[in-house]
């Protein structure tokens, strides 16, 4: 183990800031979204955003206020998407989980009507927040591209269709292509979304961001690879939520298809090329490099 430890306080409290106000007679479904935020895990894809434009922006000598106002609201945005797609994962008629961050999952709190608008109203919360920030913002073209990416990457041809491929094909034996389709669009695609975004509002070209969506592929599908690693292996104590989920919900997964041996293997592998990947950027990237590494060593 590293030993690496990301403090976090800075980012939770950059995306506090855009949690909704509870009242009105929707005040409960907003307690059900707030919860589930500030319920906080490891908030890894704010923390990627965060360093990824921290790269560039510095890089540029853009004033730190600058950039930390235009990305801040992205870094809350994905994380309520992140949080939305957790809630709705661990409903009955999805993974049906009970225990999320160490908590009742939100349908077991506040029942399953509450928990799907809860997600529905995350979802769109987050959107409202980047439209606003990029009507105010001093360069809209960049946050533009930075909302196209965020719905591209959270929708259909990410998160969300990687979701339903998961679901259709529960309880199938999937080969390697049909499984690293599914990681790529369920886990990855948000991970390439938090590096791509910062990426662009720090001001990377199109052919940085290429590379940036390599190394979000490759840190996605190991992130993956890792969780289903922890699910067959870690206790529920130290994971905050159930293990054996996907044994109960005949999920296959990396570990059932090849053992975990050759599971750790791939994660090595990898995280070795995003890695590689990230020395053809420029800017200070020691952080990056940190965060990459803690991730493949994670115990939760
Ligand atoms: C869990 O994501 C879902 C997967 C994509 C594997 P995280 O492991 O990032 O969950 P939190 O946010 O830390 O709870
Ligand atoms: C879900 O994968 C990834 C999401 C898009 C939510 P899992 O179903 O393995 O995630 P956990 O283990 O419940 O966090
Ligand atoms: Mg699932
Ligand atoms: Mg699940
Ligand atoms: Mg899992």
């Amino acid at each position: 183990m590293s030993g690496f430890q990301y403090d976090s306080t800075e980012v939770n409290r950059l995306i506090q800031q855009f949690l909704p106000a509870e009242k009105g007679l929707q005040k409960t479904v907003v307690r059900a979204m707030n919860e589930a935020v500030e319920n906080g895990g490891k908030r890894i894809r704010p923390i990627l955003m965060y360093e990824a434009c921290r790269c560039f922006a510095e890089n540029c000598g853009e004033s730190r206020d600058a950039w930390i106002g235009d990305v801040a609201p992205f870094m809350a945005a994905i994380e309520m998407i992140h949080t939305f797609s957790l809630i709705h994962d661990d409903l009955p008629c999805m993974d049906n989980d009970t225990l999320r961050r160490g908590k009742p999952t939100t349908w077991c709190s506040y029942g399953e009507a509450m928990a799907v608008l809860a997600g529905d109203g995350l979802m769109l919360e987050a959107l409202s927040i980047v439209g606003k920030s990029a009507a105010d913002s001093a360069s809209p073209s960049r946050a533009a591209e930075a909302m196209r990416i965020l719905g591209e990457k959270s929708g259909i041809r990410g998160m969300l269709g990687g979701q339903s491929a998961d679901v259709e094909e529960t309880g199938k034996k999937l080969n390697e292509e049909q499984l690293s389709f599914i990681y790529r669009l369920k886990t990855a695609a948000l991970i390439e979304a938090a590096l791509m975004i910062g990426s662009v509002i720090g001001g990377a070209t199109y052919s940085e961001l290429d590379i940036m969506e390599k190394i979000g592929r490759r840190v996605g599908i190991a992130f993956q690879i890792r969780d289903d690693i922890l699910d067959s292996c870690s206790t529920e104590e130290e994971l905050g939520k159930p293990i054996h989920s996907d044994e109960k919900n005949q999920k296959t997964t990396y570990v059932s298809l090849y053992g975990p041996e050759r599971a750790e293997k791939e994660v090595l592998t990898l995280t070795a090329e995003a890695k590689e990947l990230l020395e053809e950027l420029p800017g200070d990237k020691e952080m990056l490099l940190s965060l990459i590494d803690m991730l493949t060593e994670r115990r939760s």
